[in-house]
């Protein structure tokens, strides 16, 4: 049975795409395709259905990673059907325990990557909101790395 992990955030078209992708392409770098499975969703409804934002496809593209996903919202039930759920930001982290409850591994996704001394910074700033899709990018992987460092160790893989 593979680990399975959701990245989320508000609208579910910037920034927790952008993740789903990044860490999609380090697991099949690290070719453990078969063992870690990723998808994200949003904390909020507006954008249920569309594809990521322009700004985050065209740094994806740019970056040589594919994706195709379309926006969902966060539900109950994904709290047993994921082992990590990896939010942006804290007002993230607050609806989605509103929504999931308690979960073992609901964190900031950043908090995987200021425990190594990789970031300082705990929060992915939104960037429909800046534009700065680029720096997000270097945060999201820089995050990544972190995270599947952490999940490698932590589950043997
Ligand atoms: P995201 O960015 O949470 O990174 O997908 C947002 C996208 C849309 C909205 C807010 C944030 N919105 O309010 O529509």
């Amino acid at each position: 049975m593979s680990v399975r992990v959701l990245f989320v955030c508000l609208g579910n078209i910037c920034r927790s795409p952008m993740a789903e992708a990044v860490f999609q392409q380090k697991v099949e770098q690290a070719g453990l395709s078969d063992s870690i499975t990723v998808d994200s969703a949003g904390t909020g409804s507006w954008h249920i259905g569309e594809p990521a934002h322009s700004g985050t496809l065209e740094v994806l593209k740019r970056h040589g990673i594919p994706y195709d996903g379309r926006a969902r919202q966060l539900r109950r039930s994904d709290a047993e059907a994921f082992d990590y759920i990896v939010v942006m930001d804290e007002e993230n982290l607050e609806d989605a325990r509103r929504v999931l409850g308690a979960h073992p591994n609901l964190r900031l996704f950043l908090s995987y990557a200021n425990t190594t001394g990789a970031t300082k910074t705990s929060e992915v700033p939104d960037p429909y909101y800046t534009g700065q899709f680029d720096a997000v990018y270097a945060l999201v992987s820089t995050g990544a790395d972190a995270l599947l460092a952490h999940i490698r160790k932590a589950e043997g893989l």
